[in-house]
């Protein structure tokens, strides 16, 4: 079986080489030269990925797998195509589809009949039939569920252990009509495995969806899940913080129940998926109540914390203060939608001299993001913990004569709230 899967990166190159493993002949198109050159050379893209290298030289070898940035020939060869480059949002988070439309385009121009194309890039409830398959039909001049078929298929993985994730969790697939559905679980059945799993309720495999919207919403709706959750936690948190109740204690003892499943709070929700995707579900959405109060909470959160910082020490002009991690999170290295960003930019708003320190990033990209530099522990007077990468948790922080104040963005040492010689904040 022919598959071109569009878009070798983070999610798409795996992808790529798992169906490559699983006996598709597979062509990964992407648009960038020096992408495909490595890829066909077997060298990884990019690094963090397990497993990656040695599966992309197997496949390489045995000519399973080739990438190319020919448009027309990976689109008209296929039988199969796979749709996994992401959708460009602007800083608010709302959608930008120029990219991705222009490529639905392409395809349309050039894909051959009984083709079965997959989007697999998230997407607003309803894109998949509304947008994309109006723009396949008026470029193809086929019909869909006929001539052509579309699913939606969502990639439910995260980056570094992609192999393992596409096993263990179901492959959701959802049809514009009932003949795509089935040609989309016909494929996916031929080109994935899975654990087996008995804490489901079916069995551990592809499960048919009952249209593209449900498969859809399946994505939105998981990473929406986890903003709503985050974003209670911390509402939860900057109630608890005027009352002398210590949140975590109060979120432990809720979660040993089986109902509770409370996650951290925290300074900031950064990331491509999190941030993002509920906003693909309040996007157009007049109904949306509870999504966009977590949204609004989760955003506050780093102009709270200035804002304690400022009640605390009155007027911050001119103070020096670090921001401790500016990845999203610890152990990856992405920026994207990051608090620290947010929290660089109150500060300045406050006359504060604000330096950034993270192990991902060397001076020049700190100072690329705005930050006057590295920040020099000794020489400022407090810091902001964003990230709690586990280097900041081998700091003494207490040796550092001129720190007057931690504010620990993310509950990690908390062990400093009973320090004598450094104010310890948090929400
Ligand atoms: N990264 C994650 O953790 C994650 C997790 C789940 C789902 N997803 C979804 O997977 C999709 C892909 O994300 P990713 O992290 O792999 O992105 P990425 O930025 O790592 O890779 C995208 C690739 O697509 C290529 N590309 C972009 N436009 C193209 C075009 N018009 N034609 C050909 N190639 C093009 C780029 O050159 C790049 O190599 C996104 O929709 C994302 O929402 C990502």
């Amino acid at each position: 079986m022919k598959v071109t899967v569009i878009g070798l990166g983070k999610i798409g190159l795996p992808l790529a080489i798992n169906f490559a493993r699983n006996g598709a002949t597979v062509t990964g198109l992407d648009q960038q030269e020096d992408v495909v050159r490595q890829i066909n050379s077997g060298t990884e893209p990019f690094p963090g990925e397990r497993d990656l290298l040695f599966r992309l030289k197997e496949c390489i070898a045995n000519s399973s797998l080739i990438a190319s940035t020919n448009v027309e020939e990976c689109l008209s060869s296929a039988e199969v195509i796979v749709i996994c480059i992401p959708l460009i949002v602007d800083s608010d988070g709302n959608p930008n589809f120029e990219n991705i439309d222009r490529l639905v385009n392409e395809i349309g121009k050039n894909m051959s009949k009984g083709a079965l194309i997959c989007f697999e890039t998230t997407l607003p409830v309803g894109t998949t039939r509304s947008r994309f398959t109006v723009d396949l039909e008026a470029a193809s001049r086929f019909k869909v569920g006929k001539d052509f078929f579309v699913v939606f298929s969502p990639e439910r993985v995260l980056t570094g252990r992609v192999f393992e994730d596409l096993q263990k969790y179901p492959k959701l697939v959802g049809g514009v009509t009932n003949e795509c559905t089935s040609k989309g679980v016909e494929f996916y059945t031929k080109v994935l495995t899975f654990d087996i799993r008995s804490d489901l309720s079916r069995p551990n495999g592809v499960w048919a969806m009952r249209n593209s919207e449900s498969a859809e919403f399946a994505k939105v709706a998981e990473t929406t899940y986890r903003d709503v959750n985050i974003g209670l936690a911390n509402e939860f948190a900057v109630y608890a913080s005027s009352l002398n109740i210590d949140i975590m204690e109060v979120i432990f003892a809720s979660n040993s129940q089986p109902y509770s499943h409370i996650h951290r709070p925290g300074i900031s929700v950064g990331g491509h998926c999190i941030p993002v995707y509920p906003k693909f579900y309040t996007w157009k959405n007049s109904e949306s109540q509870i999504v966009t109060a977590a949204r609004a909470r989760n955003l506050d959160m780093p102009f709270r914390a200035v804002k304690q910082i400022k009640e605390e020490f009155g007027d911050l002009k001119e103070l020096k203060v670090g921001v401790l991690g500016i990845t999203y999170r610890a152990g990856v290295k992405e920026s994207a939608f990051s608090g620290a960003l947010d929290l660089l930019r109150y500060l300045q708003n406050e006359g504060v001299q604000v330096f950034g320190l993270d192990p991902f990033y060397n001076e020049s990209e700190i100072l690329s993001f705005g930050f006057l530099g590295v920040a020099n522990l000794d020489e400022l007077d407090g810091v902001i913990i964003h990230t709690d990468h586990p280097e900041f948790k081998a700091i003494d922080f207490e040796s550092f004569k001129n720190l007057r104040f931690i504010y620990d963005g993310r509950r990690s040492l908390t062990e400093l709230n009973d320090s004598k010689i450094l104010k310890y904040l948090t929400f």
